[in-house]
């Protein structure tokens, strides 16, 4: 039995050189669909965002794209083919991974990286990236004590460690506050350092990470850590053999932001033209193979909004040194977190 904290056991199942889940062959999409696998109407909404930064920046001559937790490449590629060549001419496209190494039939534009990049303008994205960043957990013991979980990695066993730190409590006094015992806190502080770094990379731009997450208004009485392999639901165990997932604060990730914005997934897409409305039954009959396609576009489009599933993720955008494009800061639902 090898008995660790949650952190530590998570990013070695995760992401170890050898053994490491992300490491393995068939990549994310070979154990669960993200909205990226889901529809090509996910790229070309965020090709649409892209042009609206592009817009707001006044077209800088090096325009950044870069894709953070790229999986393979999917999104980038994706995004790619939707924009214009006059955009193209001007694109610094980047995947930045650290589990996978550059994807074979990747456009030779782009950069393969490890690395965030700094000091460049454009549009920073990350779909499902926060939640795959290891986290501890923490459980309130009877006597009333804030403890850190340990985590046997074999079987996933849980027990109480030792009382969590002095940062970890001072981060879920301000973001998770469990006074009961039996309340469990998933300590975010980890994914804040994380994107804050990513964000700082922009010189001007937005920033955009799409997640599962909660607000402090909908914190979850239970740990929301969970395992996915080969498409179902497991038991989270760390031991290389399944993906490790935890829901995202996504209001602590925000807080150091001024331009800190928070929607849904269903209306930030429907913002930027994708909407599940079924084509008009008449065009059956004039064009029966267009309207087949809108038939299927109509449906990856439901999939990609439905307030049940994808369309319930939390999209936070933060603008640095730059307006909120026009496409996003018309949605009624955003509010300023944080400060
Ligand atoms: C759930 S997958 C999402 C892949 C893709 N964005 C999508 O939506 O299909 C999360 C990815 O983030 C990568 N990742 C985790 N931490 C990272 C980091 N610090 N820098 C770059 N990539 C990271 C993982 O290796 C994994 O490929």
């Amino acid at each position: 039995m090898t008995w660790m904290r949650w952190r530590p056991a998570m990013e070695e199942a995760l992401y170890a050189p050898v053994g490491g889940f992300y490491r393995r062959p068939e990549g994310p999409a070979g154990h669960f669909r993200t909205s990226v696998h889901a529809s090509p109407l996910f790229a070309r909404a965020v090709a649409r965002l892209l042009l609206d930064v592009d817009a707001a920046l006044g077209r800088p001559e090096e325009l950044a794209f870069v894709d953070v937790g790229a999986g393979r490449g999917e999104l980038l590629t994706g995004v790619l083919a939707e924009l214009p060549d006059g955009v193209l001419a001007r694109l610094r496209p980047y995947g930045v991974e650290i589990a996978a190494d550059r994807p074979a039939g990747l456009p030779s534009t782009a950069l393969w990286t490890d690395e965030v990049p700094h000091g460049v303008s454009g549009l920073l994205f990350a779909n499902e990236w926060l939640d795959n960043v290891p986290l501890d957990l923490g459980e309130v013991d009877e006597d009333g004590v804030l403890r850190y979980v340990e985590v046997d990695t074999a079987t996933g066993e849980e027990r109480l460690g030792s009382a969590v730190d002095a940062a970890d409590a001072a981060w879920a006094a301000r973001w998770w506050p469990a006074p009961e015992p039996g309340d469990v806190v998933e300590f975010g502080a980890p994914r804040d350092a994380v994107w804050a770094s990513a964000v700082a990379g922009l010189e001007r731009g937005l920033a955009v990470a799409a997640d599962y997450g909660h607000t402090a208004a909908s914190r979850p009485p239970l740990p929301t850590l969970t395992g996915f392999r080969a498409g179902r639901e497991v038991r989270p165990v760390p031991d290389g053999t399944c993906d490790l997932t935890a829901h995202v604060a996504l209001d602590a990730v925000a807080a150091p932001a001024v331009h800190s914005l928070w929607t849904t997934q269903r209306e930030a897409l429907r913002a930027l033209g994708v909407n599940g409305a079924r084509p008009p039954l008449a065009l059956a009959s004039t064009d029966p193979a267009a309207y087949l396609r809108a038939l299927g576009g109509a449906g990856e489009a439901a999939e990609l909004t439905d307030p049940a599933g994808l369309g319930a993720f939390g999209w936070l955008a933060q603008a640095v040194r730059m307006p909120v494009p026009e496409t996003l800061a018309g949605l009624g639902g955003w509010q300023t977190l944080g400060s």
